[in-house]
């Protein structure tokens, strides 16, 4: 469903010519609390929203003020449902890992759902910037390093938060954050500068955002970050010239919280007066919560130096989205319909299935799981084993974690009866006591198993947690090497929203699991795998770095010019685990990659498949990946980039052959002059288990093929 509604226009102008000067601009303001100044605000008609609480009978009681007031225009009300609002989802890079599209979708739309019977019609998601530094502590929001998977992400989770298929509550909007490259942040530093040349832009940070916009989304949410010297919130090239002149966006964009403010921070912006007219004449037309648009704007439009066209475009924008939403037939909700919808049995179930194909495989030494349950005398340790509020991870909305299933609960409730489950906290997050940790080393030399569950706590990850080291923290890392000293069965279980670097775990510990934070029902999710109810199919979407020296370190990189000799003294330099890699309690074995011809025309096609057996006795879900690398080029070009993938679901010793139908747009790239082109030349196209996958074939791509135009304004013979 398309959120920004063109079809409008008439009724727009109609309002925007009964509006005083002062309520237009209160369309642009937007806070994040509601006092007393806030109310009167809205008992005058002089605000556009509000964000960051909710509640069907507040809401409800709020926009009713409004749509009584001089100027009846309803509000949008935002908030951060990043992953589940009522009903906790797993992370949402642990979602991406699942490679489940269909499902991915399914989580986005049962959030929105819960969340706009509490009122909420603007979604602050999905995030969808890409990622490559673990360091950075909101690679936890998004889904991941790859630019095309990326985007499918985006766009599902897009089509998801706006399915809007009932029709008793207001509707939803999403709001893809963060325009743009706020993922790229010197040093994984949060809200660090980003280095980011218009090449990269288009290759890397622009394709979710175009992805998100072409399935409809409503509304944008520009950035914190500067950059290559311009702040994202301020900057009319960012906001005017790329966003909506080359991407086609026509909504509002609204501002992350107080960003256009902090351009006096980043030195463009002389004080709040002039932020405010370097934001709104750049595009950025909502301010989130810092006041300055509610302050200045309509003294800079009497003094000339914001155009009085340009606020009517503004709040022009934002009226599309109000309208398209329905807002002004039906903006209320009541306690029955919340209580109906959150948490509704189908929608934990869903949780559950998304929480198992999360779930990632990284080691599995003698097949030492599944674990059998009637596991004698089994010991689990580690406090993230029964912490509730850890297994919900960053931005936990209105998700309780009384709701949670721990890990511990889990084990227990699916061991047989005669299986001895002793629990050892053994140590904090942080630290231990010698004590707990004496005990925890005793019950794993007694136990026959022992299931280790280590990592982050929650506020380890997401906003403004970033982490220079990426270990296992010391004092767990520490109790691990005891255990693993006193028992040679230990299961690392991981809870983390970010990638670890795991080099000592992948050379000692025989099976570990990375589970991410698998909200709600975590526990059941994780005794699902542990003990073989669900075999394990996740596959990682961000690379494992075996240190943080090695970081930027991510898949789809250049060759550069003496690839032999690229090199650490001190470290290899291939990850700990690539992207795309996941193991599984089945065997799958490929066949030749074959394809039905090695010429592609402009308008032709070739079909790539590979045969895939399940050489085992257990059924179980593979990922098969094709990959391409554009062996010649105008510029240079990614070792190899992902350009599909099909997840197949393998009995016992069957063989299936997976195809891909190979496109010149599949082999096109963003060349210097802006045209998306495809060029002729050879191309190689693999298909595996994960991105170092080697086997594949060599097409000849016989002509160009030109997609897309360059940018209005790039030179075209560049
Ligand atoms: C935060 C985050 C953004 C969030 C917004 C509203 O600073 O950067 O992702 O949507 O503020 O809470």
């Amino acid at each position: 469903m398309r959120c920004v509604g063109l079809e409008f226009e008439e009724q727009i102008n109609r309002l925007l010519a009964g509006m005083t000067r002062r309520q237009k601009v209160g369309q642009l303001v937007q806070y994040g609390s509601f006092r007393e100044y806030e109310r009167s605000l809205v008992d005058k008609g002089e605000i556009g929203s509000l964000l960051n609480f909710c509640g069907s009978t507040l809401v409800s009681d709020i926009q009713k003020a409004i749509m009584h007031s001089p100027n009846p225009i309803p509000l949008l009300i935002g908030d951060d449902v990043i992953h589940g609002y009522a009903t906790g989802f797993p992370i949402p890079l642990a979602e991406s890992c699942s490679f489940d599209l269909p499902l991915i979708e399914e989580t986005a739309a049962i959030a929105a759902r819960e969340a706009s019977a509490d009122g909420v019609n603007m979604i602050f998601a999905p995030m969808v910037d890409i990622a490559r530094d673990p360091r950075w502590g909101r690679v936890a929001e998004g889904a991941g390093e790859d630019p095309y998977y990326g985007s499918l992400v985006a766009a599902a989770r897009v089509r998801g938060l706006q399915r809007n298929d009932w029709d008793d509550r207001p509707h939803v909007t999403a709001c893809p954050k963060h325009y743009i490259g706020y993922s790229a942040a010197e040093g994984g530093r949060d809200y660090d500068y980003t280095e980011i040349s218009e090449q990269t832009l288009r290759e890397v940070y622009l394709p979710p955002f175009e992805a998100a916009i072409q399935a409809g989304a409503g509304t944008v949410m520009s950035s914190f970050n500067d950059v290559s010297g311009h702040p994202a919130s301020l900057s009319h090239h960012l906001l005017e010239d790329v966003l909506r002149k080359e991407l086609g966006f026509e909504g509002p964009v609204v501002t992350d919280w107080e960003s256009v403010q902090q351009g006096v921070a980043h030195g463009v912006a002389a004080d709040d007066k002039d932020a405010v007219r370097i934001g709104i004449n750049s595009g950025a037309e909502i301010d989130m919560n810092s006041g300055i648009y509610d302050l200045y704007a309509e003294q800079l439009v009497q003094e000339g130096a914001i155009s009085e066209e340009r606020l009517d475009e503004a709040v022009r924008r934002i009226l599309r989205v109000k309208f398209a939403l329905g807002l002004f037939e039906q903006n209320q909700t009541t306690p029955e319909k919340a209580a109906a919808i959150h948490r509704c049995p189908s929608h934990v179930e869903t949780a559950r299935q998304m929480a198992r194909e999360s779930i990632v495989l990284l080691k599995n030494d003698g097949a030492m799981l599944p674990l059998d349950k009637k596991a004698g005398r089994l010991a689990v340790i580690g406090f993230l084993a029964d912490s509730q509020g850890d297994a919900l991870g960053c931005w936990q909305c209105k998700t309780k974690k009384e709701n949670v299933v721990t890990p511990l609960a889990g084990i227990r409730s699916r061991v047989s009866p005669d299986t001895q489950v002793e629990y050892y906290i053994g140590s904090g997050i942080l630290d231990g006591s010698e004590e707990e940790a004496e005990k925890a080393v005793e019950g794993a030399a007694r136990a026959d198993t022992v299931v280790m569950v280590l990592g982050e706590a929650c506020w380890m990850s997401g906003e403004n947690n970033s982490r220079a080291h990426l270990g296992i923290p010391p004092a767990q890392q520490r109790l691990l090497r005891r255990v693993c000293a006193v028992n040679p069965r230990v299961v690392l279980v991981l809870m983390n929203g970010r990638p670890l670097t795991l080099t000592w775990e992948q050379e000692h510990v025989p099976a570990i699991l990375e589970s991410w934070q698998l909200g709600d029902t975590c526990g059941d999710a994780l005794a699902d795998v542990l003990f073989g109810d669900y075999n394990p199919s996740g596959r990682l979407t961000i690379t494992f770095p075996r240190c943080e020296g090695q970081i930027p370190l991510y898949y789809n990189r250049r060759t550069s010019g003496r690839p032999e000799l690229i090199r650490y003294l001190d470290e290899e330099t291939a990850p700990l685990y690539p992207f795309g890699y996941g193991l599984s309690y089945s065997r799958f074995v490929y066949g030749p990659v074959s394809a039905d011809a090695d010429r592609l025309a402009a308008e032709g096609a070739v079909q790539v498949s590979v045969t895939v057996t399940n050489d085992s006795a257990v059924a179980g879900e593979e990922t098969v990946q094709l990959y391409i690398r554009d062996e010649t080029a105008s510029i240079t070009r990614p070792a190899r980039e992902l350009k599909g993938f099909q997840k197949l679901l393998l009995q016992p010793h069957e063989s299936r052959r997976a195809v891909f139908t190979v496109t010149p747009a599949m082999l096109a790239f963003v060349r210097a002059d802006g045209r998306l082109a495809a060029e002729p030349g050879y191309f190689r196209v693999y298909a595996g288990s994960d991105s170092t996958c080697e086997d594949g074939v060599r097409l000849l791509l016989t002509e160009p093929v030109q997609l897309k135009p360059p940018a209005a304004g790039k030179d075209a013979n560049a």
